[in-house]
């Protein structure tokens, strides 16, 4: 998408408003209004089978790295989604939102973009879950204070959007009670040019970042250029919400810092380098790492020293 004249820039923030003034409210829906408020609030992201044979992403396939993160939250519930509170940031169309209520969990998902929201809503409507609620804010203002505290934390796709990774991250271990899930990229001394897909990301060289008397290193990364209009921001789904640079921490300082703000424990998932079709089989080559970070692992008395720790 780019950025053009006065004229674009007039079309679609009346597009963004008529997005805006939709309610989903009490609707029925069929085949046909589905797939034409579908392609209305499209392109989309994330594939979500909808009623009547309808997907949002035209395609009936499960996403592969889609069904690994899942996988990974099923896992670390212990299958037990009933009863728990979970909270999505950076929730885009709602895909593991929606799978995580229709499991039984009660979901609060959250995304800073207006057009997003209207797309969740809208898969809360055509699934009819009632379980589920959204909230349009900035990652930076979600903290226990403000929301509550949750069981589970998803936080995928959303850290390298953020130029303040260190106060987040603390607000995530004040509000999750059991487990954050973590899909990020990372700022790697040897990340390549070219990642995934093609795409070059505008990387700095490595960084040092000092907070809290402690040092950590990463890149910063350019989402916008400077002057990028807010409506080319808002309609731009995937990237920040008005900062032009974020911070891709390395995954060494992430670990460090998610032990620094509180997580006890930081599992990262591996898989072999020929799973081509997940996004973390290969750290190297596409600068991304999934990782489960653990609020306070169940305590063990030791039968030989008899300490529980
Ligand atoms: C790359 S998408 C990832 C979406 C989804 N979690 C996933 O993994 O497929 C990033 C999402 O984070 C949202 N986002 C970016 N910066 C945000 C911020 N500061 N506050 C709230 N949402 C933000 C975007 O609107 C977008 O929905």
């Amino acid at each position: 998408m780019a950025e053009r004249s006065a004229k674009w820039l007039q079309d679609n923030a009346a597009y963004l408003e008529k997005i805006s003034n939709l309610s989903f409210e009490n609707r029925r829906w069929n085949k046909r209004s589905l797939a034409e408020t579908r392609d209305f609030l499209g392109p989309w992201r994330h594939n979500i089978r909808l009623p009547f044979g309808v997907y949002t992403a035209h395609v009936p396939d499960h996403y592969p790295s889609h069904q690994v993160i899942m996988r990974v939250i099923n896992h670390h519930l212990d299958g037990g989604f009933a009863g728990k509170r979970i909270v999505d940031i950076g929730c885009l169309e709602a895909y593991f939102a929606a799978e995580c209520a229709l499991q039984g969990a009660e979901v609060l998902g959250i995304d800073g973009k207006a057009i997003n929201i209207k797309k969740c809503e809208f898969v809360k409507s055509a699934l009819g879950i009632e379980t589920i609620s959204f909230a349009e804010d900035d990652a930076m203002n979600v903290t226990r204070r403000k929301y509550g505290r949750f069981d589970v934390s998803l936080v995928l796709g959303l850290l390298y959007h953020l130029d303040d990774p260190f106060t987040f991250l603390k607000n995530m271990a004040d509000l999750t009670e059991e487990f954050m899930v973590l899909e990020t990229h990372v700022g790697l001394p040897g990340t390549p040019r070219t990642l995934r897909g093609g795409w070059r990301p505008e990387l700095s060289g490595m960084k040092r970042f000092k907070r809290g008397g402690r040092t950590y290193e990463g890149r910063t990364y350019r989402e916008f250029d400077r002057g990028t209009s807010q409506v080319f921001k808002d309609l731009s789904s995937t990237a920040s919400l008005t900062n032009d640079l974020s911070i891709w921490l390395s995954d060494e300082s992430l670990v460090d810092l998610l032990h620094d703000v509180g997580f006890e424990a930081t599992f990262r998932y591996m898989f072999p380098r020929d799973r081509e079709d997940l996004w973390w089989s290969d750290m190297r080559r596409d600068a991304r790492v999934l990782m489960v970070a653990v609020r306070k692992q169940r305590p063990l008395r030791s039968r030989i020293f008899g300490k529980a720790r």
